[in-house]
């Protein structure tokens, strides 16, 4: 089966983020049954942010947390959507065959409007963008977000009308709903989330993640006192990092042997070390721009072979001729 999913740039990722759905995705990347396509969307993101010197910056860095975290462009089709045209040539296709009123009825644009974002016609046909995304492949599972699975339902709606007029031609897309990254706590026992400021972002400078764990909010027992480690959001930090002395600080808890100061200081080792080879490919990484370019490359070449194939499907079928000049 053919999976795939764009990714927008959106700042620092935390862990959140990472648990919610970095580390799934990376873990999938090894079931061999199925092919996988994971693509930076910065024609997405130019929607909102043309800001030259801000735009590279976030796309670079979008890029360089995937690879660090584990992403392997070996095992997944790794691009990036602005390096292939038939994105933007298809969707023009798309557009011409799209109602008005499909567009009007998208929840995402109309949040973003009424919350006074410029109602720009990129804003407003960003559905059919992400359609030609996902129909250029034949992607038969999309994993997103809630919010996205409108989108998602439109590139199907399009495809089907498509097929019906023009013969079969593409693979009718299902999204796959993440579930929510709620279930990671924030410092203050809210879901972690940027809006509420109570993240730990995976690539913090030391000082910066070891105050933000010491912020980590508790009740006022004090060192000595037996505390709860099924009522402990620190606790629950040391679950989610796997602690393997989680059953000695479980006792420990419940002895009154340990303060939350200490448990704090020994989550702060945990999560460090956790990301400890992260850090080290991001640096690796950083230092060689080179090597990221030719990954993305790599990736490029890889789908805009199977892009262009479909695109030459599509032109013929309109009575198009079937390649451009040049190509
Ligand atoms: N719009 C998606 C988001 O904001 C990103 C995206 C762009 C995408 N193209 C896609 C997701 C195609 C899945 C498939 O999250």
């Amino acid at each position: 089966m053919r999976i795939l999913t764009g990714m927008q740039a959106s700042g620092n990722p935390h862990i959140g983020n990472y648990f919610g759905m970095m580390k799934p995705a990376i873990q999938l990347q090894n079931e061999e049954k199925d092919e996988y396509f994971y693509f930076i969307a910065d024609l997405h993101s130019f929607v909102s942010n043309q800001d030259a010197v801000i735009f590279k910056k976030n796309q670079n860095n979008i890029v360089l947390d995937w690879l660090s975290v584990g992403l392997d462009p070996e095992k997944v089709v790794f691009y990036r959507q602005s390096d292939i045209r038939a994105h933007t040539e298809l969707m023009w296709y798309l557009l011409c065959l799209t109602p008005m009123g499909l567009l009007e009825r998208a929840h995402s644009f109309k949040d973003k409007t009424a919350k006074g974002i410029e109602a720009t016609a990129g804003l407003f046909t960003y559905p059919i963008l992400m359609a030609a995304d996902i129909l250029l492949y034949d992607a038969e599972i999309i994993p997103v977000g809630k919010d996205q699975k409108q989108h998602v339902e439109i590139a199907r709606d399009i495809a089907q009308k498509f097929n019906h007029r023009f013969g079969e031609t593409f693979v009718l897309p299902d999204a796959s709903i993440k579930e929510d990254v709620g279930t990671i706590s924030g410092l203050d026992g809210q879901k972690m989330s940027k809006s509420y400021g109570n993240t730990i972002d995976i690539f913090a400078e030391e000082k910066t993640m070891k105050k933000k764990i010491m912020s980590i909010e508790t009740d006022s027992k004090e060192m000595g006192d037996v505390l709860d480690p099924d009522n402990c959001l620190v606790f629950q930090f040391h679950e989610l990092f796997e602690n393997p002395d989680l059953e000695t600080l479980r006792n420990q808890y419940k002895n009154g042997e340990i303060g939350y100061g200490g448990s704090k200081s020994q989550l702060f080792e945990l999560i460090w070390d956790y990301f400890a080879e992260a850090r080290t490919t991001r640096k690796k990484l950083e230092s060689e721009p080179g090597l990221v370019e030719e990954i993305l490359w790599k990736g490029a070449l890889t789908a805009s072979e199977i892009a262009e194939e479909k695109l030459v499907k599509v032109r013929e079928k309109f009575g198009l001729v079937a390649h451009h000049l040049g190509s």
